[in-house]
């Protein structure tokens, strides 16, 4: 089957005045319609800068990507960010809907895939609040139901949990895992956790310190649905976990000399 992600030895360098950062260099990935890869490196190895390329929001300096398109009317991605995701002067409804509403799918449509997954998310109480209104969590939920809604090809998301308490984090990782199970979609996930990469992923690919490569990857065979507890429970886990740990130190003592 052809990948759903192609990317092929895919640089970026950044321009500043008299200096240059090569932020990403040489990626060459290829990405199965339906995985969930988590993506783990040190600060300032190329991440987001990877995503923001995927999402046409940023310009490769050289080599190339392609996202299989699959139904004509779909959107290739939807991005979910870490924070200053939502649209303050809509409303939860109005937010969740923006993209479909640009869009002009029909009335009906946009109100049942709203509502479908403003109650997935358990925003249906909160349907007609403002941002200013939600709370942290509260927020992020409103930012997976409108990718979800978006229904694109595929999902990117920049350390959609990285802002929030344990217990929200949790509660979220769960409905994300739910939704991701039903829906099928390809997403690519930017975290720091290890712990959160285990829980989600089919694939952990991990870079290096700038300028950022793929460096190695590990497979997760849990079997689904998981919990964190299973997950901590799992002696491989355990190892998959040292092995990250150490090579994360690793690449930030190199950044560093
Ligand atoms: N618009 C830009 N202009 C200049 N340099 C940039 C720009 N965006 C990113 N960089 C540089 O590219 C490198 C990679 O940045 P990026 O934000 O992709 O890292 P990251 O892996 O997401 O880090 P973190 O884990 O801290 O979020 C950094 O050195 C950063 O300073
Ligand atoms: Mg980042």
């Amino acid at each position: 089957m052809d990948p759903k992600i192609s990317i092929q030895n895919l640089t970026k360098v950044f321009y500043k005045k008299e200096s240059r950062v090569t932020a990403l260099d040489g990626i060459t990935l290829d990405i199965k319609d339906g995985e969930f890869i988590c993506l783990v490196g040190p600060s300032g190895c190329g991440k987001t800068t990877l995503l923001r390329i995927l999402a046409d929001l940023e310009k490769p300096s050289a080599g190339s990507f392609t996202i299989a398109q699959g139904k004509e009317d779909r959107p290739l991605q939807s991005m979910v960010f870490q924070e200053r995701g939502v649209i303050p002067w809509l409303t939860v409804e109005g937010n969740v809907s923006f993209g479909l509403k640009m869009r002009h799918l029909p009335k009906n449509t946009v109100k049942e895939r709203t509502d479908y997954y403003l109650e997935k998310v358990g925003l249906d109480r909160f349907a007609k609040l403002y941002p200013k209104e939600l709370s942290g969590g509260m927020k992020q939920r409103v930012s997976i139901a409108r990718a979800f809604a978006n229904d694109p090809e595929i999902l990117l998301m920049d350390e959609p949990f990285a802002a929030l308490d344990e217990q929200n984090k949790f509660i979220l990782q769960e409905e994300l895992l739910n939704i991701w199970s039903e829906t099928k979609k390809t997403v690519l996930f930017i975290t720091h956790s290890i712990d959160e990469a285990l829980l989600l992923s089919d694939r952990i690919l991990l870079m290096s310190a700038q300028p950022g490569r793929i460096v190695g990857e590990k497979r997760i065979d849990l079997p689904r649905p998981r919990n964190m507890e299973e997950v901590r429970a799992d002696p491989l886990m355990a190892e998959h976990f040292v092995d990250i740990w150490t090579h994360l130190q690793d690449e930030v003592q190199r950044s560093r000399i």
